[in-house]
């Protein structure tokens, strides 16, 4: 589909939203208070989980806006409906957006994602997850807006606490400069609150997987595992593979931002008592991964193993308890989901071969 460029809207715009195409579902969606379809930004929302979660919101019928700088995301996963502004969230254009529109709700995804890259150059990375999101704050206090959902990350802001499944009251110790900066960010958050009535929830999610996941990154295994049964090469597995994690397939993670955006907060101070794991709560070593993509994939190219990599955390899982309470439940199982990311990315893979 062509990619159409609105001429700038009004004297003194100085960004262009694009708008890709497909109307909007009018009447559908959360209303505001005054009967109207809420008006919904998802930074980041060109990139992997980001997209899932506009097409969720999509899917009920709000009006969606897209920021994304395409950093690492793409202009094809930003659904049709959806206005979509290129741009950085830490750019003085992204705060005038923010408040010309005035969103009721900002679901924040944008953010710089590589915990070794933020080992390597912590300003950049602070300059994304930190003056990013305060650029964003700040236009949202100045435009009202009346909640932020945020993603933090479950995988990193405890560090490797005492007891597992990890509550979301146990100690934050970030072992990166990528999880203070996710943990920056929910402080922050809670200042807002505090200080200005900036609504919030943050969600802490654990491994994300599923289809659109970058396979070139770092965080994306299942994807890079995938891409590696369909080429027939041999799985990479670092240390002795017994690392494990708490895999949640995208959609279900996407359902959980549906419930951040809607639900009733309880008026209790505190950074945890706005924060939500979202994971599965079962725990899945690297080797068992292997072994269940080997099955869906039904070949054995073999396994490669590697040193173990530093600052990679031995476990995690979460304890989901708490979102759970609010009638969030993971519809995919590990097999399920697996299955479909396999089955998307093979078919992706089958489609560009055939172009
Ligand atoms: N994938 C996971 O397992 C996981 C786990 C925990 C937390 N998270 C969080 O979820 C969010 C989405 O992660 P993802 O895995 O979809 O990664 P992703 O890289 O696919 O998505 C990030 C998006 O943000 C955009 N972006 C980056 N910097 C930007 C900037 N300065 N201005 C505007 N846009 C910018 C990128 O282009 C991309 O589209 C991130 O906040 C990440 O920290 C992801």
């Amino acid at each position: 589909m062509a990619v159409r460029r609105h001429a700038t809207r009004a004297p003194g715009f100085d960004y262009h939203i694009r708008d890709r195409g497909r109307p909007q579902r009018k009447g559908k969606g959360l209303k505001t208070d005054s009967g109207e379809t809420r008006r919904i930004l998802v930074t980041g929302g060109a990139g992997f989980v980001g997209s899932h979660v506009a097409d969720a919101y999509i899917a009920r019928g709000d009006r969606v806006w897209v920021m994304d700088d395409l950093s690492s995301g793409r202009l094809e996963h930003v659904p049709a409906a959806a206005e979509f502004a290129e741009m950085d969230i830490a750019d003085p254009r992204a705060a005038r957006l923010i408040r010309d529109v005035g969103f009721d709700l900002i679901n924040h995804h944008a953010a710089q994602i590589d915990v070794r890259a933020s080992v390597e150059d912590p300003v950049a990375d602070a300059g994304v997850n930190i003056a990013g999101l305060l650029n964003v704050l700040e236009a949202a206090r100045a435009a009202g807006t009346r909640r932020v959902v945020f993603v933090s990350s479950g995988g990193v802001v405890y560090g490797e606490p005492e007891t597992y499944p990890i509550p979301e009251s146990a100690a934050k110790q970030p072992v990166s400069p990528y999880g203070v900066s996710k943990y920056a960010g929910e402080c922050y958050l809670n200042y807002y609150r505090e200080v200005h009535g900036l609504e919030y929830v943050a969600l802490r999610y654990g491994n994300v997987y599923g289809p659109r996941q970058d396979p070139h990154g770092e965080a994306g295994v299942v994807a890079i595992f995938c891409n590696r049964l369909i080429e027939g090469k041999p799985l990479t597995i670092y240390g002795d593979g017994e690392q494990v994690r708490d895999y949640v397939y995208v959609e279900d993670v996407a359902s959980a931002n549906m419930i951040a955006s809607g639900m009733v907060l309880e008026d209790r101070p505190g950074i945890d008592a706005r924060a939500y794991n979202v994971g599965t709560q079962e725990a899945t070593s690297v080797n068992t991964l292997a072994t269940l993509l080997e099955g869906v994939a039904d070949v054995q190219p073999g396994r490669l193993h590697r040193e173990a990599r530093p600052g990679d955390v031995r476990r995690n899982t979460l304890d989901t308890a708490r979102i759970r309470g609010c009638g969030w439940v993971p519809a995919h199982s590990l097999t399920e989901g697996l299955a479909r990311t396999f089955g998307h990315i093979a078919a992706g893979r089958a489609k560009a071969g055939a172009a």
